[in-house]
């Protein structure tokens, strides 16, 4: 491992270089403007697979954005690490939040400032080049394969079918993932559960055209009060979601399982500094740990109607629109929590308006065990270089193919991430520390090491 370790150390000032060109790329999955970009990135992760030195890389298509997959085959008897990450990213708005554009990465104090320096390009970017690393030093313990996709950012919907269809070309022993975070630098920790998710778009229409609201003000339903009105009967005073049965088949964890979670040190001042927010909120009776880790949750990601322009405009809007996602636990069902919520807003929506509600993305809720022989290479690997042993952790966020990869390949897991709380990941100045970058490519070089062990 000597010169592996010395070769990341080496060839730093590259490794950021290439970084860079890789986050010039506005691969944005959830705009179909930005369909060209996909294509783009898609082929530089190709050249940089190739130089890295995979035997073998190619774009493939599907019926979404492209996957690239690129392998390096050693000896068909050594296990076989499959690496996903993707290379799409959320949008950039509001772009006036950025202190510097968005595309156009830099380094201010000790971070990577730029659109996917994490999430995922950073974190999915430090596995090429471990992995070229361990192949010029001669030091690649197993087989590699990689599978980068570009629609995880809107729900990976044309993965499930792509998996199906690549199932041979996928077997592999273990399947590492670096799009998580950290509890802190000072506290690493592997990420051993995600939240599912059901994402769903609202439409409230009310007067076929916007209507004066001095004519018409007090005698028509307003959809946009209409749609505030719904949005604020899916939750309670206590934090809960109020659609009936969506709490059926919420895992109910005993309190040896709770106390373990919330033995890892957590700052409750600091988190709400971090956000800037005076009070935390949520589900009573779950400390914060647990109501993002293991409870469910309902949020409002975006609603609009009306007249936002400059100065007023007195109407009564004809349409209003929320999206609406759930994140969701083990054992909801992505599929059955959407039905639940029309059902729902259905029965609570005023019969003076039309409701339309449309599913846009699913995904189911996935753990993983602490016993198997990959998570404990992952852990091992931290520890060589964090010098600290990592805390198990769940995270409140979703990975859709996750769950996918188990069920479609039978394969699980493990999410080694190295973000960190401050890096303001899917926000304005997106960014990730130059240390954990370098930290990064040295412990995933470790987990091949102490997995092919
Ligand atoms: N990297 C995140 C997920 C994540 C971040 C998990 C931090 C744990 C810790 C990923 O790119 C993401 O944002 N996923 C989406 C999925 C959704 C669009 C289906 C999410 O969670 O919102
Ligand atoms: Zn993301």
């Amino acid at each position: 491992m000597e010169k592996t370790i010395s070769y990341i150390q080496t060839h730093q000032e590259r490794f950021l270089s290439e970084l860079f060109g890789l986050l010039r790329i506005p691969s944005i999955s959830a705009s179909s403007d930005h369909k060209p970009d996909m294509q783009a990135c898609a082929e530089e992760l190709v050249r940089l697979l190739q130089k890295a030195g995979a035997d073998y890389a190619v774009s493939m298509p599907t019926e979404g954005n492209p996957v690239v997959y690129a392998e390096k085959i050693k000896d068909s008897s050594l296990p076989t690490v499959l690496v996903y990450a993707h290379y799409d990213v959320m949008p950039v708005e509001p772009l006036s939040e950025w202190h510097t554009p968005p595309f156009e990465p830099e380094v201010r104090e000790g971070r990577i400032y730029g659109r996917g320096a994490d999430d995922d390009k950073g974190q999915g970017f430090m596995h090429i080049k471990a992995f070229e690393s361990m192949v010029a030093t001669g030091e690649l313990p197993c087989n590699v394969k990689f599978m980068l996709e570009g629609e995880e950012e809107i729900g990976s919907a044309s993965l499930n079918a792509w998996c199906r269809e690549h199932k041979e070309m996928l077997q592999a022993d273990v399947i590492l993932v670096s799009d998580t975070s950290m509890i802190g630098w000072d506290t690493p920790s592997i990420t051993c559960g995600l939240r599912g998710i059901t994402y769903m778009e609202v439409e409230v229409s009310g007067p076929s055209h916007d209507l004066h609201s001095g004519l018409y003000g007090g005698a028509v339903v307003n959809p946009v009060n209409e749609l505030c009105r719904i949005i604020a009967l899916l939750t309670d005073e206590s934090g809960r979601v109020a659609i009936p049965h969506f709490y059926d088949k919420v895992r109910i964890y005993s309190d040896t399982e709770r106390a373990a979670l919330l033995s890892a040190p957590f700052d409750l001042v600091s988190y709400r500094e971090n956000i800037g927010v005076p009070e935390v909120s949520g589900e009573s009776g779950y400390a914060v740990p647990e109501r993002t880790g293991i409870r469910p949750a309902l949020d409002v990601n975006g609603i609009w109607g009306g007249y936002t322009g400059e100065g007023t405009k007195t109407i009564i809007p004809s349409k209003a629109f929320a999206k609406i996602s759930m994140r969701l636990v083990p054992d909801q069902d992505y599929r059955e929590i959407a039905d639940l919520f029309e059902t729902y807003l259905r029965s609570i929506a005023s019969p003076c308006v039309h409701v339309s509600v449309s599913f846009l993305h699913g995904g189911a809720p996935y753990v993983s065990p602490t016993d198997l022989k990959a998570y404990q290479a992952a852990s091992q690997a931290v520890e060589r270089t964090f010098g600290k042993r990592p805390l198990p952790f769940y995270s409140g966020g979703s990975i859709p193919i996750i769950s996918t990869f188990e069920e479609v390949l039978g394969i699980k897991s493990i999410l080694l991430g190295f973000g960190l709380g401050s890096d303001a990941i899917h926000a304005p100045n997106e960014n990730y520390p130059l240390e954990n970058f370098y930290r990064g490519i040295e412990t995933i070089a470790w987990f091949y090491k102490y997995f092919a062990e």
